[in-house]
């Protein structure tokens, strides 16, 4: 491949960003400048999001107000209500349901300008997310509660109790842990939509398809059901053994960009463990542990020339179950913690982005001619031959 073609456009520089880091060779992630373990295990989440938009932290004033405005946000419009509820009568996945309902927060009074709607999106993803699983459990949305946290407002929307402080907390460190990460592919989507002058309801929407894909925003889950299926520490090198034999991936290791631990695991890692040591199943951290150091090995084995180290979705995926959060929820909840990257990117592309308009490189025919109906020959698996 020569240095104008790239096809995944593998460590391209398409835009110059003060918002985050990412040293895939040193292992480091900086978020607007502050190491992820310095921000994300002391940080409100509406610190991370302030941080995010406008390049340092909030004054008490700042923060107490910007608390107050996010709350004030967090109803939806009734026609988003309605639409989640014609969703849920079908049961379509959480992640396409919110999707649908970030098109419509353009119904929001005072949208269509930039930094009304970055509020509008961040504070309305928890409400369309937890008001959305409790219709899809046959529950109706609870009323939003304007004194709790962003955080605690959204684990209480979800079931109807107000969180410990623990849970909250811990919570708080996974969002603010993955609220931004680089060029990923829904970054990049949102900043190729607003690159067009395009608004950010449609570059938040277009993100959240891009992180549903599995080779996203999905990992979790897997990491999590694979932990299960192990089920004591020691079945897990047979276990791990007999998929790597069957060439299958062990999920929640190997990175992209990283070539060493992801630091986010690290995170996140420390906040699972003072959960779980804090009344939580402290058999599970501890098998999870086990896996974790044996599928290392193994895969040091497998692998020799390849580091392939824990990702973020290993204790993603041991830090939601233990704040009681449903698996079908993991991909979700990464929207909810993303969008204020996504909403913070759209905004420097605005102030500071040129057109992203890449090139392709034709590999079809040339000087086709004109062939009458009646003479042409039908294709095999034509699109829209069964219509
Ligand atoms: N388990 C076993 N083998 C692996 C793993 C893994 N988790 N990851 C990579 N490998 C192997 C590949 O099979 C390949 O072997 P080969 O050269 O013999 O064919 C080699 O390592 C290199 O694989 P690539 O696909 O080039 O690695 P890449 O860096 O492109 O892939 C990815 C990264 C997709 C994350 C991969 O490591 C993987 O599939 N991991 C498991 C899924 C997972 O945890 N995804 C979440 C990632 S974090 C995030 O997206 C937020």
């Amino acid at each position: 491949m020569s240095d104008t073609k790239n096809q995944g456009l593998e460590g391209v520089v398409a835009a110059t960003t003060r918002l985050s880091s990412v040293d895939g060779e040193a292992g480091e992630l900086l978020i607007a400048g502050f190491p992820v373990e310095e921000l994300a295990p002391r940080a409100s989440f509406e610190e991370t999001a302030w941080l995010l938009w406008n390049g340092n932290l909030p004054t008490a004033d700042e923060l107490a107000a910007f608390r107050r405005c996010l709350a004030g946000r967090r109803n939806l419009p009734a026609a988003t209500l309605e639409l989640l509820r014609s969703a849920a009568k079908r049961q379509v996945p959480t992640m396409d349901a919110l999707r649908m309902a970030a098109g419509t927060l353009s119904l929001v009074e005072g949208g269509g300008d930039p930094k009304e709607d970055a509020v509008t999106l961040v504070a309305a993803f928890p409400t369309i997310v937890a008001a959305y699983w409790r219709l899809v459990k046959g529950e109706e949305p609870l009323e939003r509660r304007e004194d709790l946290g962003h955080a605690a407002s959204f684990l209480y929307m979800l079931s109807g109790e107000e969180p410990s402080m623990e849970r909250e907390r811990g919570l708080e460190t996974y969002l603010n842990t993955v609220s931004d990460h680089g060029f990923n592919a829904s970054t990049f989507t949102a900043r190729v939509i607003v690159s067009t002058r395009s608004d950010l309801i449609s570059a938040i929407t277009g993100a959240v398809g891009a992180l549903k894909g599995p080779l996203h925003g999905g990992a979790p889950g897997p990491a999590l059901d694979m932990v299960f299926e192990i089920g004591a520490p020691e079945r897990a090198e047979l276990v791990l053994r007999e998929k790597l034999a069957r060439g299958e991936r062990l999920m929640g290791f190997g990175h992209r960009v990283y070539r060493v631990r992801d630091p986010r695991a690290d995170v996140l890692a420390a906040a699972a463990e003072r959960f779980y040591r804090n009344g939580g199943d402290m058999r599970l951290y501890e098998l999870a542990r086990s896996v974790e150091a044996t599928a290392l090995r193994l895969l040091r084995e497998a692998k020799p020339d390849r580091r392939l180290d824990t990702n973020v979705e290993f204790y993603t995926a041991l830090l939601l179950h233990g704040l009681g959060l449903p698996t079908a929820l993991f991909t979700p909840i990464f929207a909810v913690a993303r969008v204020a990257g996504w909403t913070a990117h759209a905004l420097e592309q605005l102030e500071t982005g040129r057109l992203i308009r890449p090139q392709s490189e034709y590999v079809g025919e040339k000087g086709r001619r004109w062939v009458a109906v009646e003479e042409r020959e039908a294709l095999t698996a034509a699109v829209g031959s069964a219509c």
